[in-house]
Formats: C-alpha cells, sequence, structure tokens
C-alpha cells in the first residue's frame, strides 16, 4: 500500500459550529458543509459510534466509483439495506454483482426505454386528471404516487392502480426501515413495527413472480426469445434465478427506482416554482416544441431548456446524495490513509455544491447545462454516480423527468402555496415537509 496522511478531524471550534449550525437548522446536511468549510475536502466524523470518512470530490470520487473500487464493498451485513434487499444488484460485489447486472441492463438501455413513454404519459394524465383547478397538490405526495405507477406499469408490467393504497403504506416503511437512524450507531438494535409491512410487499411481490412464471410456461417460444420489455420477464426467463432471487431485484429497482424519481421530479417542480424567470422559459419552450401535442420519444428530445433545468435540480438536490462504502482492507484514496472496516461516504452532495468546480454553487442556474456550455469537469457531476456500479436507471429516470415535467407545464399553471421547503436526509435527499403547490388549468 502506498503511504498516505490521516484523515483530518474537526477541532474543538468546528465541533461548536457543527453543534450550533445542527441545533439551528436541525440538518445534518448543514453540519456537512460546515465541516467541508472548515475542515476540508476529506475528512473523519467522530461521533460515539460513527466515524465515517467523508470525501469530496472529483479525485476521490473518481477513485471510490472506479479505480480504488476494489478495496471497496458496497455494504456490511448489519446494514437495513442488506437486510431488507438480501442479494439485490444494489448489495451485491464482485462476480454476483456483473451477472445480476448483466440480467436486467439490457431492458434499461435507451431503445427499450423510449417503448415505455406512451404508458409513462398515460400514467401522467392519470394522475393529474385528480387535480382539482385552483387546488393546492403536495408534489412529494403526487410524485411519488406517479413514479410508483409507472415503475410497476413499464418496467415490471403490471396494473399497480389496484393495488396502491393497500400497498402505499408498506412501501414507505420499507423506505423509513433503510433510511438513517439510530440503527447506525447501534448497527444490532432490533427494529420494531416494520415486520408486517414488508412481509405484506413480500407477499404481493411473490405473488407476482408466480403469475409471471405461470404466464411465460403457457406462451409460445417465440415470445420468449430476445430481450423483454420489463424486468419482472426478463428475471423470469432466466433460468437460474430463483423466486428469492427475483424478489430481491423487483424490490430493489422498486425501491430504487421510484424514491429517487419522487425526490426528482418534487425537487423539479419546486424550483420551478420558486424561480419564476425559470418557469416561464420552460413553459415556452414546452408551448414552442410541443404546442398542443402530446409528449413522445421524439419530442421530447427537444425540450433542451427542461433537460438543463432538470441536470440542475439533479446537482442541487442529488436524490442519492452520498456514495456509501464499507473499506475491505486498508487503502489509500486522495492521498488520505483509511483502514479496513471504515465506512466511506463519497458525498455527492458537497461535490456539487464545491467552490472548485462551480460558480456560486448555491444558485438555480439552469444555463450552466446550456447545450453550448461547457460540459463539468469528470467525476465532478455524479447524480448517478459512476464505473461499473453507475445508475443502473439512469436513462429510464431522465426520459420519465422529461415527459412527466413536460406534460405537467403543457397542462398546468403551478405556484408555490407558500410553504418553505428543506432538503432532509431520508432514504433520499428529499423536499420536507413537501412542495405544495396550486395547480390551475392551463387554457388551450
Ligand atoms: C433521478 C433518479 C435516480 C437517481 C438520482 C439515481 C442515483 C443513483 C446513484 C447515485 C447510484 C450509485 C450509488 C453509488 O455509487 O453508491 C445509483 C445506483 C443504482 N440505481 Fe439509481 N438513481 C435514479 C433512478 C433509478 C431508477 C429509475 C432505477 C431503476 C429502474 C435505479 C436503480 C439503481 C440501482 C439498481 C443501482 C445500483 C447499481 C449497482 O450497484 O450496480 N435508479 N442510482
Amino acid at each position: 500500500m502506498t503511504t498516505g496522511c490521516p484523515l483530518p478531524e474537526a477541532g474543538p471550534e468546528t465541533g461548536l459550529h457543527v453543534l450550533k449550525g445542527l441545533a439551528r437548522e436541525r440538518s445534518l446536511l448543514t453540519a456537512l458543509e460546515i465541516m467541508r468549510a472548515e475542515v476540508g475536502p476529506a475528512f473523519r466524523i467522530t461521533l460515539p459510534g460513527f466515524q465515517p470518512a467523508v470525501l469530496v470530490g472529483a479525485d476521490s470520487n473518481k477513485q471510490i466509483m472506479v479505480s480504488q473500487r476494489e478495496h471497496l464493498n458496497f455494504r456490511s451485513e448489519t446494514d437495513p439495506v442488506t437486510k431488507l434487499l438480501r442479494h439485490g444488484v444494489l448489495v451485491e460485489d464482485g462476480d454476483a454483482h456483473a451477472r445480476l447486472r448483466g440480467h436486467m441492463e439490457p431492458v434499461l438501455l435507451k431503445p427499450q426505454v423510449v417503448h415505455h413513454v406512451p404508458r409513462m404519459l398515460a400514467y401522467t394524465d392519470q394522475v393529474t386528471e385528480a387535480w382539482a383547478d385552483g387546488s393546492v397538490r403536495d408534489m412529494l405526495v403526487e410524485m411519488r404516487r406517479l413514479a410508483l405507477l409507472i415503475f410497476m406499469g413499464t418496467l415490471v408490467d403490471v396494473e399497480f392502480g389496484p393495488d396502491l393504497e393497500r400497498l402505499w403504506r408498506p412501501i414507505l416503511r420499507a423506505i423509513k426501515y433503510i433510511s438513517p437512524g439510530l440503527w447506525i450507531v447501534l448497527p444490532n438494535m432490533p427494529r420494531f413495527g416494520y415486520q408486517a409491512a414488508l412481509d405484506q410487499l413480500d407477499a404481493y411481490l411473490y405473488g407476482l413472480i408466480r403469475q409471471r412464471r405461470a404466464q411465460l410456461a403457457g406462451a409460445p417460444p417465440a415470445e420468449t426469445a430476445g430481450t423483454a420489455r420489463d424486468l419482472l420477464t426478463q428475471l423470469v426467463r432466466a433460468p437460474e434465478m430463483t423466486d428469492d432471487l427475483i424478489r430481491d431485484q423487483i424490490l430493489t429497482m422498486l425501491i430504487a427506482g421510484h424514491d429517487t424519481s419522487t425526490a426528482l421530479l418534487a425537487w423539479a417542480l419546486h424550483l420551478l416554482s420558486d424561480h419564476p424567470d425559470v418557469m416561464a422559459r420552460a413553459v415556452a419552450e414546452v408551448d414552442a416544441v410541443l404546442g398542443r401535442d402530446a409528449p413522445t420519444a421524439a419530442n421530447v428530445e427537444h425540450l433542451e431548456y427542461l433537460d438543463a433545468v432538470i441536470k440542475e435540480a439533479l446537482r442541487l438536490y442529488p436524490p442519492i446524495h452520498v456514495g456509501n462504502r464499507i473499506v475491505a482492507d486498508d487503502t489509500v484514496i486522495a492521498g488520505y490513509e483509511i483502514s479496513a472496516g471504515t465506512r466511506l461516504m463519497a458525498s455527492i452532495y458537497l461535490t456539487h455544491r464545491d467552490e472548485r468546480y462551480w460558480d456560486a454553487p448555491a444558485e438555480f442556474r439552469p444555463a450552466r447545462f446550456a447545450r453550448e456550455a461547457e460540459r463539468p469537469a469528470a467525476f465532478t457531476y455524479v447524480p448517478f454516480g459512476g464505473g461499473p456500479r453507475v445508475c443502473i436507471g439512469a436513462t429510464f429516470a431522465q426520459v420519465e423527468a422529461k415527459v412527466v415535467l413536460g406534460r405537467i407545464l403543457q397542462r398546468f399553471a403551478l405556484a408555490g402555496a407558500g410553504r418553505q421547503v428543506h432538503a432532509y436526509m431520508g432514504a433520499t435527499l428529499e423536499p420536507h415537509p413537501g412542495v405544495f403547490l396550486r395547480v390551475r388549468r392551463r387554457r388551450a
């Protein structure tokens, strides 16, 4: 191993600032921002039972995501994510990880994803039809409903509407189960109040797998060749995939694939309604490009300004704000010695707000991502991670965001309903307490 320096830690003065910041803002993000400003782009948090290494910036991102990744594992056995997702692709390392990705990746490539655009649109219309003219809606709730319908309707190919209300709470419980909490410092603490909800979710998923197996068993061979349109069919067709392994992948994709999209869509709507100039330009583009036509895979490609809005929302509020790893053997990353067993956190949030890479990083400026603007330097902008573990659903999420937001702006005028929003670290970085917007139907 090459040698490096020990990770810096906060002195007593910074410790005091962190405590004051926490008391003032009640947000761990504030604590991280103070540490970054006062200690630097690499530091160790020194709380009792919680001493992760936090690394910020392009060099460390590249090393964690690509060049040093063989020294890092994704999850530990005690992590609730491992307990919930068991052998999901997001939990596995090495060959098992590569095999699982290999099964699912073909379904998520652009040529496959664009087939789902009509259904993305149909679900958007279904959800927004219920928005009474002039009413106030919480977009965090609305976008979760929509993201769930879209994920299940397209990538699992089931109508989720009839089960949505019944499974809403179990899904939220599953998300709460893996969200940061006291378990971080007490990894073996019992977690009460989750089992019934998780069992309900499992019963539903195993039922779907059995049904799909039965359907495919009766299908003619021509219908079971090539890449499937949806993940469940693709996985059921793979001979080595047991029901347990399929359950783990579908639950992984369900959680990773809808909670993130929910956050992105809600943040984008919040930022748009909070910046009337940006909103006006985005609406003008939607009117010019779509007119009265429905969004399609082809025409949403021309929503360039909306694309920049989405990218800038992902920069300011990356739904996955940190890449978590466990160091497998003593290593040096970005010049710092990090010993085996250390929890490593690649802070996407702090990298996206680092003054070394961004002018006025706290400002919402979609122009940074205009087509003619210089592209961000490698590993300074990583909303979907990078390297072999880059987000498998990145294309799906971006197409979905353009279809959903394009359709909403085409049909509704949105205005903030006067509630303050702050970033909350759940399983994803969410706008809390929600995004309350007044919705008015636009007249043709
Ligand atoms: C705005 C939406 C999304 C964002 C911001 C996002 C972000 C990310 C990030 C940053 C990672 C890498 C984490 C790390 O390196 O520690 C990741 C991985 C992953 N994402 Fe996404 N994601 C989004 C949507 C989706 C969707 C739609 C799906 C599924 C359809 C999905 C499934 C996954 C999976 C399974 C992984 C783990 C991949 C692996 O370990 O090989 N994500 N995502």
